[in-house]
């Protein structure tokens, strides 16, 4: 039997891709669900879901229970206390490897950023467990280019002039996959850039020229503009969406990407690519 790894937030956009090369590279998966029905719509009977939640450290005991290794992948405000949570029960678990999504623009300098400092301070926890782990470092997915269409609109806030390496979840689950088989990528922060810089505008135009060739223009929408729409909307993931760009605005894509891509094998799908591959699969 192959080892087995409990994959933390399997539903999220991130987290299927991750349990799914897993799978396909023969390791027993085993996905923590809060909502079993919603899981099981996800993941056929070869995935064994278990209840759970992971701010609760009863049912994390038991989900943890004969598990080699642990994947999280959280997103907002439960992200570090989720790691704490998780860090606190693995120990005594005997689990012997944690892998974790951070983000590429994670360094202390940009704790100011709250995102940032709970993905900082969840990283400072792995690190400071004494489990062996993997710390993945993503830069912008390519499967976030939709969320910038809405109602027959694609916009962008703020000017972005920055170059983004954009990557596919597909290379990137396949790394975090192939950490589990490899010692040497034991104890390290991979930086996950995709094959091509791009202008977020340019990335953004491409998508839209294959599944929405009805909008011509890419828009432009200052900050200040997209917080005043965000605060009569009262839409918090608008809100957000605004200062997490203005943040990247500021402080650009981070990271050396040279170990992960010698380690792992460097993605290879470029934006192309996964445009076809997503028109196929619809
Ligand atoms: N998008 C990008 O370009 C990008 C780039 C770099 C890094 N990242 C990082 O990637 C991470 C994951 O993103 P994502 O898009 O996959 O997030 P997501 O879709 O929001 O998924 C979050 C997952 O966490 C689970 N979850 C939430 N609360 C939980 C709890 N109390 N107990 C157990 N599970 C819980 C959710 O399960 P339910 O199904 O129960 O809700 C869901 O499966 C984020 O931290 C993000 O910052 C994203």
């Amino acid at each position: 039997m192959d080892k087995r790894i409990l994959v933390v937030g399997a539903t999220g956009m991130l987290g299927e891709p991750v349990a799914r090369h897993l799978k396909g590279d023969g390791f027993q998966v085993r996905i923590l669900a809060r909502d079993r029905n919603k899981a099981s719509k996800v993941f056929d009977e070869s995935y064994e879901i278990v209840d759970g939640d992971v701010m609760d450290e009863g049912s994390l005991e038991k989900s943890l229970d004969g598990c080699f290794g642990v994947h999280i992948n959280l997103s907002g405000e439960i992200e570090q206390v989720g790691v704490e949570t998780v860090v606190s029960v693995a120990p005594r678990k005997g689990v012997e490897r944690i892998t974790y999504i951070s983000g590429t623009s994670v360094f202390e300098e940009n704790t100011w950023f709250p995102q940032t400092k709970r993905k900082f301070l969840a990283e400072k926890t792995i690190r400071e467990s004494g489990i062996p782990y993997s710390i993945f470092c993503p830069t912008w997915f390519m499967e976030s280019l939709p969320k910038y269409v809405r109602e027959g609109r694609a916009f962008v806030f703020g000017k972005q002039p920055n170059l983004y390496h954009f990557v596919a979840a597909d290379d990137y689950a396949r790394m975090v996959s192939t950490s589990y088989r490899l010692d040497n990528a034991v104890n390290k922060r991979f930086f996950i850039h995709g094959p091509e810089g791009m202008l977020f505008h340019d990335a953004l135009r491409q998508y839209c020229k294959e599944f929405h060739p009805e909008i011509k223009k890419i828009s432009t929408m200052p900050y200040w503009v997209a917080n005043i729409i965000a605060r009569i909307k009262g839409s918090k993931e608008m809100k957000f969406a605004s200062e997490f760009m203005a943040f990247f605005e500021k402080v650009g894509e981070g990271g050396d990407p040279a170990e992960a891509n010698r380690i792992l094998g460097a993605p290879e799908i470029t934006l192309d690519m996964w445009i076809k591959q997503r028109r196929d699969r619809m």
